[in-house]
């Protein structure tokens, strides 16, 4: 048997149940907030990710996959989605003059080593807002993920960080002091760390290694860099944050692994999934789209981990998200099948009901047996009896309750269950 690819991730129907779930709340909630949805390329050209993500990240440098096209361009699947997301609306004209605030979901790629958590194949949903300079819309940012929290029960469980970057000057000015401090002290640093001395040195700031941390201690602080407008739009957020009743921690070392930010970064995080405790990741990304040859245009967004959200969903939410399957309908005889079909339809023109017809014969207690396996609210059974008499019998499974049904009023009778039982949530 050939077997999946490292990283690659099957979703089967249990944890897909409680996947849809997730991520339908986690989009209704981005329309809640009037966030338009988009649908971009899994496959970009490797150029759009080196210039926008950054040549020296961990992303671009060794987490790519990159193959060459027929014709020879280097086109890579998307390892994130904002890169691509500022070219599709800056290529189609909507970054002109107006403003956009825009989400996608989808799978990312990145070749990363698999554990529980991080996955080679993962999916996020992104939101993306253009056009909006000052710290309303990151604290706007910021309460879509902590709606999102809330509506799935998630609230108690995650925690906001902040920090600020300043302005691209004041992040290069601070990068020149790191590294001036650290070149003399490389040899005591681990050594993912000296490799980030030469090509991204703010990530060393993310490490988790003792040593690297108390060399840290001394080092210059990015804050001392950050210049007066950008504490200015810091605190601003912060009092917004408050308002809004959203709580958070400073974290100074908080840096973000892509090159685009500036000024506000920030990360929910749990305690409940180990080492791969980030579910979302964002921040303010003035300068990005200039540089992939745009007008200069201030944009902020965030990245959530679906897998990982619905993780902790899962180990917060332990109880199994019900089954698809409503009415699981039996029948007894093969000439039924017609008039059992027309039935289902019946039901599931409402919209609200799932049927699953049963099919491949046997007596009815196999029948009842498959309905009780697939966690079927109610089976609906079509025998002789029943249709000699013109009847459907309803039978609760959960309870084993029977009942006859008028034929007319079947949909009426299980819709006015259903709304009691939320079936149809
Ligand atoms: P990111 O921090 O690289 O940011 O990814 C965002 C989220 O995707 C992470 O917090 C994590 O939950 C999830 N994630 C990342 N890598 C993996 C993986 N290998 N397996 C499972 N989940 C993963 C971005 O991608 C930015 N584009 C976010 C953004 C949007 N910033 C501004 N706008």
């Amino acid at each position: 048997m050939v077997q999946a690819v490292r990283g690659m991730r099957d979703v089967l129907p249990a944890e897909a149940r409680r996947w849809r779930y997730v991520e339908d709340r986690l989009c209704m909630t981005l329309r809640q907030f009037a966030y338009e949805e988009v649908q971009l390329p899994l496959l970009e050209f490797t150029e759009l990710f080196a210039r926008g993500v950054g040549e020296s990240t961990d992303i671009v440098e060794k987490e790519m996959y990159t193959l060459a096209d027929r014709d020879g361009d280097s086109l890579s699947l998307r390892p994130e989605g904002t890169a691509g997301c500022v070219r599709a609306l800056q290529e189609n004209g909507l970054l002109y003059n107006q403003t956009q605030r825009v989400f996608y979901t989808g799978s990312m790629f990145r070749y990363e080593k698999p554990q529980r958590g991080r996955y080679r194949q993962f999916s996020q949903v992104g939101a993306e807002a253009f056009g909006f300079a000052g710290p309303d819309v990151d604290a706007e940012l910021i309460a879509i993920g902590a709606h999102c929290w809330q509506v799935l029960g998630l609230t108690n469980h995650v925690r906001l960080e902040i920090n600020t970057l300043g302005s691209s000057d004041a992040r290069a000015a601070y990068r020149t002091a790191l590294v001036e401090y650290l070149t003399p002290l490389a040899k005591q640093l681990d050594e993912d760390s000296q490799r980030r001395l030469l090509t991204n040195p703010l990530r060393i700031l993310d490490s988790k290694n003792n040593a690297t941390q108390a060399l840290l201690t001394q080092a210059p602080q990015l804050t001392d860099f950050v210049d007066e407008a950008g504490h200015v739009h810091f605190n601003t957020l912060r009092t917004l944050l408050d308002e809004l009743g959203v709580g958070y921690v400073v974290n100074p070392n908080l840096v973000r692994g892509l090159d685009y930010y500036a000024h506000t970064v920030f990360e929910w995080i749990t305690d409940d999934l180990g080492s791969q405790g980030t579910i979302c990741g964002g921040g303010r990304y003035d300068g990005l789209v200039q540089q992939l040859g745009g007008k200069a245009m201030p944009a902020a967004g965030f990245g959530m981990g679906v897998d990982r959200v619905v993780l902790l969903h899962e180990s917060v939410h332990r109880e199994p998200v019900k089954s698809a399957v409503d009415i699981y309908l039996c029948y007894t005889q093969s000439q039924y099948l017609a008039f059992a079909s027309e039935i289902a339809q019946q039901l599931r023109a409402t919209q609200k009901i799932a049927v699953r017809v049963h099919m491949g014969g046997g007596n009815l207690k196999k029948q009842l047996k498959r309905a009780d396996g697939c966690d079927a609210n109610w089976a609906l059974i079509i025998g002789q009896q029943e249709r000699e008499e013109d009847f459907i019998t309803l039978k609760h499974m959960a309870t084993g309750v029977q009942e006859r049904v008028d034929r007319n009023s079947l949909v009426q009778h299980v819709l006015v269950h259903s709304a009691d039982a939320d079936v149809t949530e």
